[in-house]
């Protein structure tokens, strides 16, 4: 996306859609590249103003680019940062928003972060966990140019996203309800890198077995208003089942790499925003 326009552009089209599947027609269009920490800052801004309250963020954006290291114009490797970063950083600083929310109307407000199936596959290398720092390791072009680290890099994405949601109901109030899922394979526009013979197993594999979008969505809707607060808070969810996560996530290795990049993450916001260590500060307890 290359500027506000193109995304005001795409927000009112979505709307259009939204209208014409739904009927509903309050739906409001706010401008967010996450592929940008200046987009995600001025959102915050903007919902700071005009949202009254905040009952459930879901996170849902993603990119898959596993063909070709692509940086973004914040010189981040584009999955990182489209997948795992800005939604972290999204999350934050939609944090006073949320809790206001929880203590004005006394409701229990859902963070819903969609990750996928393949976290559960991923790991962070031993070489980018002894780096000063993982996550500028692992963003890096030079770390990404062997094919595997690559290939494997929308998973590690993915599995960002579950440890980012196990941060945020450790550090968060019990009322706020943290929650990952895996929505299913679905017919989506994630695939829209492939050719060739691999855009043709895909295809095969959409036809055979995949859920269409609207299906996998009953998925993140069910993360966002079904269940008990209590089974999802921290719960990474699969057919709307909490589920375990994978034994690298659960060993000690992965306690570590979860500890690490959320540290990380912590201080690379707080350089590119200064409402975030007033936000660590009041909101996430130590
Ligand atoms: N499809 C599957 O089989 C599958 C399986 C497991 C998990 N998931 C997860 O499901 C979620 C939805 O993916 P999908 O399958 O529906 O893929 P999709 O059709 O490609 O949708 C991805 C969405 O992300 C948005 N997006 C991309 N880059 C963005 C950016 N820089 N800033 C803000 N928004 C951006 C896109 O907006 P634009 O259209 O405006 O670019 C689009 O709405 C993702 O988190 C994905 O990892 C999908």
């Amino acid at each position: 996306m290359s500027d506000l326009a193109d995304l005001d552009y795409c927000a009112n089209m979505y709307l259009v859609e939204i209208e014409e599947g739904t009927g509903y027609k309050n739906a409001e269009p706010m401008a967010l590249d996450l592929g940008k920490w200046s987009s995600i800052s001025e959102f915050a801004t903007q919902a700071s103003k005009t949202l009254d309250r905040l009952d459930i963020l879901v996170e849902n954006a993603a990119v898959a680019t596993p063909g070709n290291y692509v940086p973004t114009e914040d010189g981040w490797e584009t999955m990182l940062q489209v997948n795992s970063l800005g939604p972290a950083m999204h999350v934050l600083l939609l944090l006073p928003i949320i809790m206001n929310t929880a203590k004005v109307h006394s409701v229990d407000p859902r963070i819903v972060v969609v990750s996928s199936g393949a976290a559960l596959s991923a790991n962070i290398g031993s070489d980018a966990m002894a780096a000063p720092n993982t996550l500028e390791m692992l963003s890096s072009k030079a770390y990404c140019k062997t094919e595997e680290v690559f290939a494997n890099r929308y998973h590690l994405s993915k599995m960002l996203n579950v440890m980012l949601v196990r941060k945020l109901a450790e550090h968060l109030p019990q009322n706020i309800v943290p929650v990952t899922l895996s929505p299913g394979f679905c017919v989506s526009g994630l695939r829209r890198w492939a050719v060739g013979e691999v855009a043709e197993q895909f295809k095969k594999m959409e036809d055979e077995s995949a859920y269409t979008s609207e299906e996998g969505s009953r998925h993140i809707i069910y993360s966002a208003i079904g269940g008990k607060d209590k089974e999802l808070r921290g719960a990474f969810m699969s057919y709307l089942e909490p589920v375990e996560i994978s034994a690298w996530m659960l060993s000690d290795e992965g306690k570590k790499a979860e500890d690490k990049t959320w540290v990380e993450m912590i201080e690379l916001f707080g350089k590119l925003d200064d409402r975030i260590p007033g936000i660590v500060a009041q909101y996430l307890k130590a």
